[in-house]
């Protein structure tokens, strides 16, 4: 399996502290069928601050080490940005680590709000050629409590990840009711588990396969497990769901594009 976010580069940010938890992070990951990460740093002005370089070098030692453990896991250079008004122009000026140097873009917008010029940066960075992929929305309280704004973006061809721990509940009853809502409405376009460590946040998928099997069977499961990750570590278009029914008999893809 492939997952798509994880702080596990060593004391880059609020992730992994130090190589020994990055290590421990890398065999808890393949215990859980995990062989491929892509590892996202936090990005954020005068927080957390990294380049393109900084991040591929310290993934290729990482790498390196891994092979040294004999640990059957690949990483692979990422970033996790805030949604600064900046963004654009950095991606203009090629600051931007994409994932696995893709033109998918993980970005997370303050958790707290939707700022108002969301959408127009998002646009901006398709424009040049990016696919936004919105980190864990779920955990936004401006998606919780106003979640058309993010049937809007969706709309606008902006993807989605959702979350491992929300879909089980470790972030609480109303951050899961609202995961499982975005999933029921085909927000969700994929699980990653933005893993910080191994002990409380933990590199893991399956987890939540048995909710989202009760949401849309087999087929979700797979789609948003498997095939999507896989798409966009390949830089390959991901499959778009367009499930309009919450009913749990009820629930199909559509073959619409996402541009
Ligand atoms: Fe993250």
């Amino acid at each position: 399996m492939i997952d798509i976010h994880v702080h596990i580069l060593p004391g880059f940010d609020d992730g992994a502290a130090d190589t020994q938890m990055a290590i421990k992070m890398a065999e808890m990951a393949v215990t859980n069928g995990i062989h491929h990460i892509i590892a996202t740093p936090h990005i954020i002005h005068k927080v957390s601050e990294h380049t393109c370089d900084e991040i591929k070098t310290a993934a290729a030692q990482l790498n390196m080490l891994l092979a040294q453990e004999n640990i059957p896991l690949k990483i692979y250079p990422g970033a996790e940005y805030y949604l600064e008004p900046d963004l654009t122009a950095r991606a203009a000026a090629g600051e931007l680590q994409t994932l696995n140097n893709s033109q998918y873009l993980l970005v997370e917008l303050p958790a707290a709000q939707v700022p108002p010029y969301t959408e127009q940066i998002l646009y901006e960075l398709q424009i040049q050629g990016l696919k936004p992929i919105i980190a864990h929305p779920e955990r936004n309280n401006g998606f919780i409590s106003n979640p058309k704004l993010l049937s809007e973006l969706t709309n606008r061809g902006n993807i989605c990840q959702i979350t491992t721990g929300s879909v089980v509940g470790i972030f609480g009853q109303r951050v899961k009711k609202t995961a499982l809502h975005f999933l029921r409405q085909g927000w969700g376009h994929l699980i990653a588990s933005d893993a910080h460590s191994n002990h409380k946040r933990t590199p893991q998928l399956l987890s939540a396969a048995g909710e989202i099997k009760k949401i849309g069977g087999e087929k979700l499961s797979q789609t948003l497990l498997f095939d999507n990750p896989s798409s966009i570590i390949d830089g390959k278009p991901i499959q778009p769901l367009a499930s309009i029914k919450t009913s749990k008999s009820f629930f199909h893809f559509t073959n619409l594009k996402l541009q």
